[in-house]
């Protein structure tokens, strides 16, 4: 029988490498900690219509790319395709609006799954970090969701990355927008599965990556034109914000996202160094999701940050990550004795917060010292027979070689001296 392997577009994470998961995702969501955002976690999977309603039912995420089943109990779910729907959820049925502190800031990290058709940068199961700000139509916050977005990258090192801007209007203008898009459209040469994507979703039209559509797509209305008065004001302030704060952005007219629910505001973050799957984040205000799921009016603004593009694009711009040593101290027992006595050290190391590894399975001198190396172990401690009877261990500088007795019970004021 053949091992199993991981199910496709999907892949473990595995050390060395899952460190810089844990890193990205730390980075990510520091700069939300540090400015009023809680933390907040919602099941996996979700009543399936929470989705159909909130994501809309005519997106490619909706109709091809959700993992739907029915439980046993009949329920009808689905693993969860995005955040936003299900933060709301949960903030809706918990009352969080009504405890009068609007808006309600939540950030979370996880696991989403999309069936998509797999390729580097898309998967089936991803992770990402977001944000959703709840309740509050106020520019200051998109364009704090925005700078907060851009503080991350920064503080992870990346560089190489742009952020689209664009208003998507509200419901004013957004219709007769849609309205001037439709005419526009029909009358084009497109294939039939394009012209009905115009009559359900029009906007989605205007992401069509083949060349000959864009080409007819020339001249087409803009909405940066078609913007209520409210909606352009609103836009101004956001960018005079970002601009104040020295966020560098794109205006693009032709940003549209892959989710129903935006208004106004929509922004995304795009990295150079991807190819196809460019996106390594994306947002904006989502002033009617509430109602198209049941709840008060509550404008309202977030962002997501996939994890997985973010390590790609870490390497597309080759910058290591300086992470925290795993192992600082390695324990290596030679014989019954020193392996009790150095057990105990362990653990003693370990509560005073010193990063400690001990040699299992009783290798002798040789493996244990391989193990050693390969932990990357900063020190080892090695004891035999003889310097129990001395009442010491031998401590090894791994990176000078140097090496010299300790006192039994000075090891752990020494190691405290040496790591610093
Ligand atoms: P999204 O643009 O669908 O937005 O996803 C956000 C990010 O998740 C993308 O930019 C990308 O980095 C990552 N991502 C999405 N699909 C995949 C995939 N198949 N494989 C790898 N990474 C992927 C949302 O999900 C919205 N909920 C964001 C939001 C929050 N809007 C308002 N609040």
């Amino acid at each position: 029988m053949s091992t199993f392997q991981a199910p496709k577009g999907t892949y473990d994470l595995l050390p060395p490498n899952s460190a810089t998961y844990l890193a990205v995702r730390e980075a990510i969501s520091a700069p939300l900690k540090n400015s009023g955002y809680g933390y907040v976690e919602t099941p996996g999977f979700e009543n399936v219509e929470l989705f159909a309603r909130g994501v809309g039912e005519s997106t490619d995420i909706v109709t091809k790319e959700m993992y739907a089943f029915e439980t046993k109990g009949g329920d009808q779910l689905a693993l969860r395709p995005e955040g936003t729907a299900s933060v709301l959820r949960a903030a809706l049925e918990a009352n969080l609006h009504k405890a009068g502190n609007l808006p309600v800031k939540l950030w979370y990290s996880g696991s989403y799954y999309r069936y998509e058709r797999p390729q580097k940068g898309r998967y089936r199961h991803f992770s990402q970090v977001g944000a959703e700000a709840i309740g509050a139509e106020d520019p200051a916050l998109d364009a704090e969701l925005i700078i907060l977005a851009d503080q991350a990258y920064r503080s992870l090192g990346l560089r190489n990355f742009r952020i689209l801007l664009n208003s998507l209007g509200d419901k004013e203008c957004r219709p007769v927008y849609r309205a001037a898009l439709q005419e526009f459209l029909r009358g084009l040469d497109l294939d039939e599965e394009t012209l009905r994507r115009a009559e359900i979703n029009p906007l989605r039209v205007l992401d069509d990556k083949r060349a000959d559509v864009q080409k007819q797509l020339t001249g087409a209305p803009s909405m940066p034109d078609y913007l209520c008065d409210a909606c352009t004001a609103y836009h101004k302030e956001v960018r005079e914000l970002l601009d104040a704060a020295g966020v560098v952005y794109e205006d693009d007219a032709k940003l549209v996202r892959g989710l129903d629910y935006y208004t106004r505001t929509t922004f995304e973050f795009v990295h150079d160094g991807l190819g196809s799957q460019s996106a390594v984040g994306g947002g904006g205000r989502y002033d009617g999701l509430s109602e198209m799921i049941g709840g008060p009016s509550l404008p309202s603004v977030g962002w997501a940050l996939g994890v997985d593009r973010t390590v790609l694009a870490l390497e597309a711009e080759g910058v290591d990550l300086e992470l925290p040593a795993t192992t600082s101290v390695f324990a290596v027992p030679l014989g019954e004795e020193a392996r009790r006595v150095l057990f105990g050290k362990v653990t003693e190391l370990r509560k005073a917060g010193i990063a400690t590894d001990f040699s299992y399975g009783g290798k002798g001198l040789k493996g244990a010292m391989k193990n050693a190396n390969r932990s990357g172990a900063r020190f080892t401690l090695v004891a035999g027979e003889r310097d129990l009877a001395d009442g010491v261990v031998q401590l090894k500088d791994m990176e000078s070689g140097e090496q010299g007795p300790v006192a039994l019970d000075a090891v752990l004021e020494t190691l405290k001296a040496k790591l610093g």
